[in-house]
C-alpha cells in the first residue's frame, strides 16, 4: 500500500506527460513564457527574499497548532500521532499545495511505533535509587502491575545469552551497558525468561535511553546511573540477595504518520539537490526550535524559491518519527530504487537553526568517513559563515539526526545547527555572544521549546544559508562531485545515536 502510494503519484506524472505529448509544443511556449519571466535563481537573491518577519508569523502558528495537542498531553506538543502533528502536517501540505504547481507534492505514509511511560518505579532492596529512567519505547511490566524478584547480576556486558545464568528466570536482570544495544539486551533478558531488566551506566552520568524497535521479547527495562549501581554490584559479588520490585505503566503503539516531499517541476530530475527537516516534536514539548526551526525554514525557502527558475531539481523533505529514531528518513531512503537513489546528488539536513544560546554548528563530514561530497557540502557551510564575518564550530557528524539514512546509502549529506543540550564553553560565548556554561537550548525537548526559545537573528542568517546552499545547487552542480557508489563508507561503523536517543 504505501510503496504504491508513492509509485503512483510518480507514474501518474509520468503517465500525464506522455499522454499529453501532442500538445507539448503549446505548452513548451507556455515554459518559455515563465521561465522568461521567472529568472534564474541566485544565491544573492534568494537570500534577499528571507525575511525575518515570516519566519516569526509561521513560528506562531506553529505554536497554535502544537495547542491542539492539548485536551490529550496535558500540554502543547506536536509528537507523531498527536492533533498537533496532525495539523503540522496538514500546514505544511496546504502551503506548498497553495504554491499553484511549481512543485510536485508526495505524501508518503509509514507506519510507525509511538511509546509512552504514564508512570514507573523501581526498587532494588529497600532502596528507590534516584536515578532509575524507563527507557523510551519500553513495555509495560506484566498486567501493568508491579513484578517481584531477586536481582541477578549478568556476565559480561550480557550481549550473548550465554550470559544470562539460569536463575534469571523470574528474575530482574542487572546488565552492564556496553558493546551492543539497550533492546538486544533487553530482548535477550527477556528470552532467559527475566521479568523487568536494569542496564546501568557504564560511565558517568545517569542512563536513559531507547529500546528502539519493539521486539516480543522485550521486558520493561531501567536505565540507571553508574553511581547507583555500584553498590548493589558489590552486595551481588558478596552474593548477597537484593529483592527488588519493578513496575513500569507503558504503551507501545504502532501508528501510521507522513513524510511530505515537495520538488520542483523544473530543474534537471535526474540531478536533486535535497534538504529536510522533520516535522515532529517529543512529546514533553511543542518543538518550536526543535524542529519548528528547521522545517519552517524549509517552507519560507521553498514559498520564496517560486519566484525564480531552477536548473536542477530542488527536493523538500518534512521527516516525521525522527524523535522517535529518524523514522520517516530512514524509511524514505530505505524504498529508494538504486535509480532513484542515485538521481540524489546530496542531502543538506536542517534540525534546529535558531537556539537561544546558539552556536554556529556545522557537521564535520569528511569524505574519508563519508560519501564523496559531504566535505565540499561542509566546506560550502564554512565558506558562508566567513563571508558573513561570523565564527563557527565543526561538531560530530554522528547520526544524530536524519541525514544518517542519506549517508549509509552512498548519498553526499552534512548540514548546520544552532546547538541543542551541549553546553557552551567560554571560547564559545566569545565567539558567538550568550551564556557559558548553559545548553545552546536551554529548553531542549521541555514544554518550554515555544516562540520565546528562538533566537530571531541566528534563525535569520541560518535561514539565508539555507537559501544559499539551495540556490548554489539548484543553479548548479560544477565542482561538486558525481555520485560514486550507493555504498557506503559509514555502513559498518556503530552508532551511540538513533535520533536525540541513545540506543547502546
Ligand atoms: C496528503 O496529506 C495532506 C495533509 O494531511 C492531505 O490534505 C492530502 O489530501 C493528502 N493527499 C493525498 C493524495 O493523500
Ligand atoms: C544466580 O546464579 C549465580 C551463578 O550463576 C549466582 O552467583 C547468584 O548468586 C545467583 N543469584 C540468585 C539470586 O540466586
Ligand atoms: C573532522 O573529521 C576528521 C575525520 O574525518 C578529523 O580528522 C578531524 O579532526 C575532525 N575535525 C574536527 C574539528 O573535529
Ligand atoms: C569571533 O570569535 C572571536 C574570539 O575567538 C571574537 O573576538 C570575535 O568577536 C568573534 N566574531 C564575531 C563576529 O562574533
Ligand atoms: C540572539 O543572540 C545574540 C548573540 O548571542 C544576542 O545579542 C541577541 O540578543 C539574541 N537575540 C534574542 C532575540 O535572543
Ligand atoms: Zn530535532
Amino acid at each position: 500500500m504505501r510503496l504504491s502510494l508513492l509509485c503512483l503519484a510518480l507514474s501518474s506524472h509520468v503517465i500525464a506527460s506522455v499522454i499529453q505529448l501532442p500538445l507539448i509544443l503549446q505548452s513548451e511556449s507556455q515554459v518559455t513564457i515563465t521561465s522568461g519571466g521567472n529568472a534564474l535563481v541566485s544565491s544573492e537573491a534568494l537570500q534577499g527574499d528571507i525575511d525575518v518577519e515570516n519566519l516569526l508569523d509561521r513560528a506562531k502558528h506553529l505554536f497554535e497548532l502544537a495547542k491542539l495537542s492539548t485536551d490529550d498531553y496535558a500540554h502543547p506538543t506536536r509528537v507523531i500521532g498527536s492533533k498537533g502533528h496532525i495539523a503540522t502536517i496538514d500546514y505544511i501540505y496546504s502551503t506548498i499545495a497553495s504554491l499553484g504547481d511549481y512543485y510536485t507534492i508526495t505524501n508518503q505514509t509509514f507506519d510507525a511505533v509511538s511509546g509512552n511511560v504514564f508512570e514507573s518505579r523501581l526498587v532494588l532492596g529497600s532502596h528507590v535509587p534516584k536515578s532509575a529512567t524507563p527507557m523510551s519505547l519500553t513495555p509495560p511490566t506484566s498486567n501493568k502491575k508491579p513484578v517481584f524478584g531477586p536481582l541477578v547480576l549478568v556476565d559480561n556486558d550480557g550481549c550473548e545469552q550465554a550470559d544470562y545464568p539460569s536463575n534469571i528466570s523470574g528474575a530482574i536482570a542487572f546488565i552492564r551497558r556496553g558493546t551492543c544495544t539497550f533492546g538486544e539486551k533487553s530482548a535477550l533478558a527477556g528470552k532467559a525468561g527475566a521479568v523487568a531488566a536494569v542496564i546501568y551506566n557504564s560511565g558517568e552520568g545517569s542512563l536513559s535511553g531507547t529500546l528502539g524497535e519493539p521486539s516480543p521479547y522485550h521486558v520493561a527495562t531501567f536505565g540507571l546511573s553508574y553511581k547507583d549501581s555500584q553498590g548493589y554490584i558489590e552486595d551481588l559479588q558478596e552474593g548477597k540477595s537484593i529483592y527488588s520490585s519493578a513496575y513500569i505503566d507503558s504503551i507501545v503503539e504502532k501508528i501510521e504518520t507522513v513524510n511530505i516531499i515537495a520538488q520542483t517541476k523544473g530543474g534537471d530530475a535526474e540531478n536533486c539537490v535535497m534538504l529536510g527537516g522533520h516535522s515532529d516534536s517529543v512529546a514533553e514539548g511543542p518543538g518550536i526550535n526543535d524542529d519548528g526551526s528547521g522545517s519552517l525554514t524549509l517552507l519560507e525557502v521553498a514559498t520564496q524559491l517560486t519566484k525564480y527558475s531552477v536548473n536542477n531539481c530542488v527536493r523538500f523533505g518534512w521527516w516525521a518519527g525522527e524523535e522517535e529514531g529518524l523514522l520517516g528518513s530512514d524509511y524514505y531512503v530505505s524504498m529508494l530504487s538504486n535509480e532513484e537513489n542515485w538521481k540524489i546528488r546530496l542531502f543538506m539536513d536542517y534540525d534546529m537553526l535558531a537556539s537561544p544560546n546558539y552556536a554556529n554548528q556545522v557537521y564535520n563530514a569528511t569524505n574519508e568517513v563519508n560519501p564523496t561530497g559531504s566535505e565540499e557540502l561542509r566546506d560550502l557551510y564554512i565558506k558562508f559563515y566567513q563571508s558573513h564575518n561570523q565564527n563557527y564550530t565543526l561538531i560530530p557528524f554522528d547520526g544524530r539526526s536524519d541525514y544518517d539514512a542519506f549517508i549509509k546509502h552512498g548519498i553526499p549529506g552534512g548540514g548546520i545547527a544552532a546547538g541543542a543540550e551541549g553546553v557552551k564553553t567560554k571560547e564559545e560565548a566569545e565567539m558567538f555572544g550568550g551564556t557559558a556554561g548553559e545548553w545552546f537550548d536551554p529548553c531542549y525537548h521541555q514544554l518550554c521549546d515555544t516562540v520565546d526559545n528562538l533566537n530571531l537573528t541566528a534563525w535569520e542568517l541560518n535561514t539565508k544559508l539555507v537559501a544559499h546552499s539551495v540556490a548554489t545547487y539548484a543553479k548548479s552542480f560544477q565542482g561538486f562531485p558525481e555520485r560514486s557508489s550507493i555504498e557506503s563508507k559509514v555502513a559498518q561503523k556503530p552508532f551511540y545515536w538513533r535520533g536525540h536517543k541513545l540506543v547502546m
